[in-house]
């Protein structure tokens, strides 16, 4: 049996649809359910549902051989694991934002509101500007609006928080969209049974 994390969160319909069109079935599965592990109907794959922001650690830990999480995610991580495919679903991007004025010259040190600050640390120093990063775990827009940062490092996707809240993008980081890891223990000894998950998923991707 394989285990495999899938991110609770916005992008989770579209993982379970695409799962579903690749004829991988969790039949006990339901959006309103609060059950967190799930099995395939040959009982060949586990399922466990988990936090976003916590995949990679399952995967990373082996405690999951595949996980399935955003770009995002994977990125501020920085765990030792494989990432073998874009599902192309949940497409977005990171981007740096301020109050209106478009402006890209940055105050060295700028204080960056952000929840990912390994990105905004690793974007900023390869343009050698010092940061202070601000840690936040939502409603990033707040934190120019009310004085305490310079700018935000956040997800955007239509762009309508960032405009409800008077502030626009200076500068694209990455674009990002979910993914496919996989723990390097497992790729070594499950080989088979990872490629074929991978081998249905590939057909259906668009
Ligand atoms: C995310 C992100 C932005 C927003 C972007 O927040 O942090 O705030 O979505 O989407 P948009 O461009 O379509 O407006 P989320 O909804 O996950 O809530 P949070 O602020 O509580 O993290």
């Amino acid at each position: 049996m394989i285990t495999l994390a899938l991110a609770k969160g916005r992008t989770a319909k579209d993982t379970f649809r695409l799962l579903e069109k690749a004829k991988i079935h969790f039949p006990d599965f339901h959006e309103k359910s609060r059950k967190l592990v799930f099995y395939n109907e040959n009982q060949t794959i586990k399922l466990i549902f988990v936090k976003a922001v916590d995949v990679t650690t399952y995967v990373e830990k082996g405690a999951a051989d595949i996980g399935i999480v955003g770009k995002d995610n994977i990125l501020e991580a920085q765990a030792d694991i494989y990432e073998l495919l874009d599902l192309n679903i949940g497409k977005c991007k990171f981007a740096v934002a301020s109050l209106e004025d478009n402006s890209i010259s940055y105050t060295s040190p700028l204080t960056v509101a952000t929840k990912y600050p390994n990105v905004a640390q690793t974007f900023f120093n390869r343009k050698g500007i010092t940061i202070d990063a601000i840690k936040l775990n939502g409603s990033v827009e707040l934190a120019p609006l009310i004085g305490m940062a310079d700018v935000i490092v956040d997800i955007v996707e239509t762009g309508s928080t960032l405009k409800e809240n008077g502030l626009s993008t200076i500068e694209d980081i990455e674009e990002i969209s979910t993914r496919l890891v996989v723990n390097k223990a497992s790729f070594a000894t499950k080989t088979s049974q990872i490629q074929q998950f991978i081998t249905q998923i590939k057909s259906v991707l668009e």
